[in-house]
């Protein structure tokens, strides 16, 4: 996989979400300016949206070294101070999945952020004893699905909070487009919009699907990627016209088809499709709540009208339009 090649390096060349553009642009520069270290920065947002690549942007911008890790592989206090210890001035360390953190590592975080101490203690019993440290300045980037996920005094040490969106279809065609060139693959503006249309507004599953694309086009199609051909191979993947995936289908139909529409609780969906309730909340619904195809109520999610005639399924009195 070359997913290094395509991945883009600097803010200019990251394509979509114009807002987080603009303010990373204003606040690195300011930072630079200054010569401080960026404040600590969150970036959330559904999977795939390009998190782990604004923390790799921010540091180049920056002109530091970034240091990647993730919430579950800190198990112990002492693997997190190994990594702040290792930093150098204004260095990034990026945390994936920071949600996922223990609280015992939590808990050292804290005034590292605050004040780049590094506090911990090592032994234990009556041999125990608690050491200081100061750390260089950092900046701590840190990615998760959901803001709502943090503890609250975790949250709040983040002096800079950007939440990631899907992206427009036309954003997602100049990425695949983009993406074409450099695998050198020969596509048509059409050939990559069809792509882009059915990839969820997530760029690394419209790159995922243009490389599968391409081994379609160059076994059955001379190689060139076409609307017509996009479309026979996106076919093919079973990623239906509105970009639906197996999943998608999955849940919406089970929806409709188990509780007549809803109002369902998550759990008794997570139940009736054997997925995990996160994976639901975090990768499944936030596309189809999104492109109106279902709704979080109060009691429960529902599916709109919307789904029904997606599968030419006839709706129920109760369904909702969100048109
Ligand atoms: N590849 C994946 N995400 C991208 C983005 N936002 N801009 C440019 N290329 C990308």
């Amino acid at each position: 996989r070359v997913d290094h090649a395509i991945r883009p390096k600097r803010l200019a060349d990251y394509i979509g979400q114009p807002r987080v553009r603009e303010q990373l642009e204003i606040f690195i520069h300011a930072a630079r300016a200054r010569d401080e270290s960026l404040d600590h920065t969150l970036v959330f947002g559904p999977p795939g949206l390009g998190k782990t690549t604004l923390a790799n942007i921010i540091a180049a911008e920056m002109g530091v070294n970034l240091t990647s890790t993730s919430g579950p592989v800190l198990e112990r206090a002492g693997d997190l101070a190994a990594m702040l210890t290792n930093l150098k001035s204004g260095d990034v360390l990026f945390i994936d999945e920071i949600h996922r953190l223990s609280p015992v590592v939590e808990e050292i975080l804290y005034p590292a952020m605050e004040d780049f101490q590094l506090d911990i203690v090592i032994g234990e019993g009556p041999a125990a004893r608690s050491i200081k440290l100061d750390l260089p300045p950092f900046t701590l980037v840190g990615a998760t699905t959901r803001a709502g996920r943090l503890t609250s005094p975790l949250r709040d040490r983040f002096g800079i909070v950007q939440r990631l969106e899907f992206y427009a279809i036309d954003e997602l065609t100049e990425i695949v487009s983009r993406s074409a060139r450099l695998l050198g693959v020969e596509t048509d503006e059409a050939g990559a919009r069809e792509v882009a249309r059915r990839s969820r507004g997530t760029p690394r599953i419209a790159n995922r699907l243009l490389r599968r694309v391409r081994d379609f086009a160059e076994v059955r199609a001379e190689g060139q990627i076409t609307a017509e051909v996009a479309d026979q191979a996106l076919n093919m993947l079973h990623v239906d016209h509105h970009g639906l995936d197996h999943m998608d289908r999955r849940l919406l139909l089970a929806m409709i088809e188990k509780f007549d529409g809803g109002p369902v609780g998550v759990d008794s969906l997570s139940a009736a499709i054997s997925e995990e309730r996160d994976t639901i909340e975090d990768v499944i619904e936030p596309y189809l709540i999104q492109q109106g195809l279902m709704m979080r109520t109060a009691r429960g999610r529902v599916v709109t009208r919307q789904a029904w005639h997606h599968f030419g399924i006839a709706p129920n009195e109760r369904a909702i339009d969100t048109d």
